[in-house]
């Protein structure tokens, strides 16, 4: 099994770690002081850190360990990072992307991927109904496009490759926006509201009204270990894409989080400002029927829990109350009792 391990990849590794598995996790070093990965449980990972876009090596590691199942994660996954470095996004959530594709077709034995994208890989028309997964891809700044071009990057790999190769089962996963603890990440409303607030800081605000599928790390994490499970089951999936996100009705606004968010400070204050470094899009939906139907999958958090659970989360954190695998942990035992069966089979 190959995990890249970020703030969601760490959610992962822990909760895969439960069960008899080996995990290899392929990652840069992390970028902030602090990470979730310090926290979790790394008895069954092998970490190794290296560039996905050196293929020699990428190809070396992953046909040395032969996974059973890969969740791509590993990318650069910041808006605001992909407009100041827009080459390194492109490298590495294109060319890193292509290079993991191409790994998996020398691997001479049956695998099972699942290759995470975005729901910002549609071009954004604002449509209220929500996007589909046959809807046109676009982008309007780097990460986005990015995010795009490794959709189109996988549907030509596997139409025109990976379609032969009988031992492949592949599929790609766009998720909404996640949160949940342990993410410290720059220029992410939920990671900048509580590092400023800790330390009794205004959080400033770029886009109160923009709308957002906010949901909580462990519902596309449910999603894609679904998506693996159906599609070693079952091959009409082979080659597909599904969306992760809430339902239609439960999509909210900035301000809407941070009036939910603010009643877990004591000291929570934020001030709007005038973004003049890059034009957010205001509306974001996604449409997840197609996961609903064929992988029986379903978001069991509202709104209201996940921003409990996400800043209970943090809270406890910052107050040093208990052992942080142990947060993740009661996260998982919380959502695993709530969801009953992750397969849906
Ligand atoms: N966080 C979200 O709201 C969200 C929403 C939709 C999709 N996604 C996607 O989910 C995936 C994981 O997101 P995340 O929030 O955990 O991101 P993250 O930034 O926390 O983690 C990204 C991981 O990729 C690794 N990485 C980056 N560049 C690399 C390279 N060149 N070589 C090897 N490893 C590299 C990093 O070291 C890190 O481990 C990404 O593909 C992201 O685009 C995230």
């Amino acid at each position: 099994m190959v995990v890249y391990h970020g703030s969601i990849g760490s959610w992962l590794v822990h909760w895969l770690s439960r069960y008899n598995v080996k995990i290899l996790g392929i990652s840069l070093n992390p970028s902030s002081k602090l990470s979730l990965f310090k926290f979790i449980n790394k008895k069954k990972l092998i970490d190794k850190r290296f560039d996905i876009t050196d293929l020699n090596q990428l190809e070396k590691n992953i046909l040395k360990f032969k996974p059973d199942l890969i969740y791509h994660l590993a990318a650069q996954s910041l808006v605001k990072k992909s407009i100041r470095n827009p080459l390194e996004t492109l490298k590495t959530n294109i060319i890193g992307t292509a290079n993991i594709l191409n790994s998996i077709n020398k691997l001479n034995k049956k695998t099972t991927s699942v290759i995470i994208t975005s729901d910002k890989c549609y071009q954004n028309l604002k449509l209220l109904r929500g996007y589909h997964e046959n809807d046109r891809l676009g982008g309007h700044d780097p990460y986005s496009a990015s995010k795009a071009s490794a959709e189109i990057v996988f549907k030509s790999y596997f139409n025109s490759i990976l379609k032969k190769n009988k031992k492949i089962r592949i599929a790609t996963a766009r998720a909404g926006n996640v949160i949940g603890g342990g993410d410290w990440s720059s220029d992410r409303l939920v990671p900048d509201c509580v590092k400023a607030w800790a330390l009794n800081k205004k959080v400033y605000i770029r886009s109160p009204n923009s709308t957002r599928p906010w949901q909580h790390v462990l519902e596309p994490l449910s999603g894609y270990i679904a998506l693996s499970y159906h599609l070693q089951k079952n091959i009409k999936f082979n080659g597909n894409s599904f969306n992760f996100g809430p339902k239609l009705n439960e999509v909210a606004t900035v301000k809407k989080v941070l009036q939910i968010s603010h009643k877990y400070w004591n000291k929570a204050q934020f001030k709007i400002y005038k973004e003049n470094f890059f034009k957010e899009d205001q509306l974001l939906k996604l449409n997840s029927s197609k996961a609903n139907k064929h992988l029986k999958w379903k978001k069991v958090l509202n709104l209201e829990k996940t921003l409990e659970l996400t800043m209970s989360w943090y809270k406890k954190f910052y107050q040093n109350d208990i052992k942080v695998n142990e947060l993740i942990d009661n996260d998982i035992n919380y959502y695993i009792k709530l969801k009953k069966s992750i397969f849906n089979a």
